[in-house]
This record gives structure tokens, C-alpha cells and sequence, in this order.
């Protein structure tokens, strides 16, 4: 039995890949399937938060007990996080966001023909980047930061470029996998190596950092 040090806390999630629709019928996304963002939304709400998780499309199921609102573009998710970001105490940006999206919607199906097909895409916005700048004092933020080179000195940009409270850093070749082997790096600069452990305990992990900042 764990102690719920969380209780009473508000906090939010993102999780899973995004969608950006090219046409009715098809889309851009990204290998993302949600396992973490799910198992922090669970073990949060096992530490007694009220948790609110807002996850593109996933195969997970909503873990009981938190709110759900699913949704399927940045954009989509963008509006769902700031309809509730401000009543948070606590967000975590897990999501992997889909950076752009097509410039121009087609709503008929696009045809092919025998040349090549040219799509333009523009900026998604950045999601944590903007929480970050609307973050409070009170509130903390958590991102996440998976690179393929100079894992921690790109992870330590973020942290200062999105007003992060903490960074997760890992290896791209995470993704999809159950379990993860990670670095914790704080806006002391402080880096703290995690070794190699399931998502589920790993979640347990990531909240503990919030019982010193609580
Ligand atoms: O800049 P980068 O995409 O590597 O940053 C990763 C972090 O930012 C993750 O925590 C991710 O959830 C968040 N993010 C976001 N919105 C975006 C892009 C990333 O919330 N458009």
C-alpha cells in the first residue's frame, strides 16, 4: 500500500501519438502507443490525485478512475489541455505530438495519378511550450525528451526553453517498448540516471520527484 501523497492534487496528462488528417481517410502520426502517458495517469491516480488524461488515439484503455477526454490532432489536444490547464496543480506532457500537420486539409479523398505527390505541411503548436509559459509558480511541469543523439544536452534545452519543472529523457528507441531507461534532469541541472525499468514502475518513479516540490 502506497501513501497518497498526491491526494487532493489536480493533475494532467497527455499521452499517445496525434493524428493529422491528409483526407477523409488518411493521416500523419508517429509510432507513439500511449504506455506511459496511461501508466502515469494510473499510478497517479493510485497516489490519490484527480487525474485527467488526454490521450490521442491509443488501443489502451482509459485507466478507471481518471478522467478521459480522447482526442485526435494537436490541435484537438491543444484546446482540450487549456480548458483545463489552469485548475491543475501538476501536468505531465507525454504525448508524442505530432510537430506538424498538412497545410491544407483535402476533404475529398486525394486521387492519385502517375507523378509525384508533394505535400506541404505547417508548425502544430507546441503544446508543454505553452503550458510552460502560462505555468503559475505553484504549478509544476513535467515534459518528456526522446532523442536519437546528445540525449542530455538536448533534453536540458527543452527543459529551459518550455519552463520545466523536470525533463525525462531517453532514447528514441523507446518507443513502444514496456519499459524504458531513462535520465531525470532538473531545472538545477541535477542528472540523475534511472536504470532500465518497466513504464508501470517507472511512472511510480516520476511522481516521487513531486514529493519534495509539494
Ligand atoms: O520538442 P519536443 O517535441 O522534443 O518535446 C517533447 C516534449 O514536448 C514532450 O513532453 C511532448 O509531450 C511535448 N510536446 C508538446 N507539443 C508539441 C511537441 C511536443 O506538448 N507540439
Amino acid at each position: 500500500e502506497r501513501e497518497k501523497f498526491l491526494e487532493g492534487k489536480n493533475i494532467l496528462i497527455t499521452a499517445g501519438p496525434t493524428e493529422e488528417a491528409i483526407d477523409p481517410i488518411r493521416y500523419l502520426s508517429n509510432r507513439s502507443t500511449g504506455k506511459m502517458g496511461y501508466a502515469l495517469a494510473a499510478a497517479s491516480a493510485k497516489l490519490g490525485a484527480n487525474v485527467t488524461l488526454v490521450s490521442g488515439p491509443t488501443n489502451l484503455e482509459a485507466p478507471s478512475g481518471v478522467e478521459f477526454i480522447p482526442v485526435r490532432s494537436a490541435n484537438d489536444m491543444y484546446e482540450a489541455v487549456f480548458t483545463k490547464f489552469e485548475k491543475m496543480d501538476i501536468a505531465i506532457g507525454c504525448a508524442a505530438v505530432a510537430d506538424y500537420r498538412m497545410k491544407e486539409y483535402s476533404a475529398s479523398k486525394i486521387k492519385k495519378n502517375d507523378g509525384d505527390l508533394v505535400f506541404e505541411l505547417t508548425r502544430n503548436p507546441d503544446i508543454l511550450m505553452e503550458m510552460g509559459r502560462r505555468k503559475q509558480k505553484e504549478q509544476i511541469l513535467i515534459g518528456f525528451a526522446a532523442e536519437s543523439d546528445n540525449l542530455i544536452e538536448n533534453a536540458m534545452k527543452k527543459l529551459e526553453k518550455k519552463n520545466l519543472n523536470l525533463i525525462v529523457a531517453n532514447s528514441t528507441n523507446a518507443f513502444g517498448n514496456d519499459s524504458n531507461e531513462v535520465f531525470f534532469i532538473d531545472k538545477e541541472k541535477n542528472i540523475l540516471e534511472i536504470p532500465q525499468m518497466k513504464k508501470d514502475d517507472l511512472a511510480f518513479k516520476i511522481l516521487e520527484t513531486l514529493k519534495i516540490n509539494l
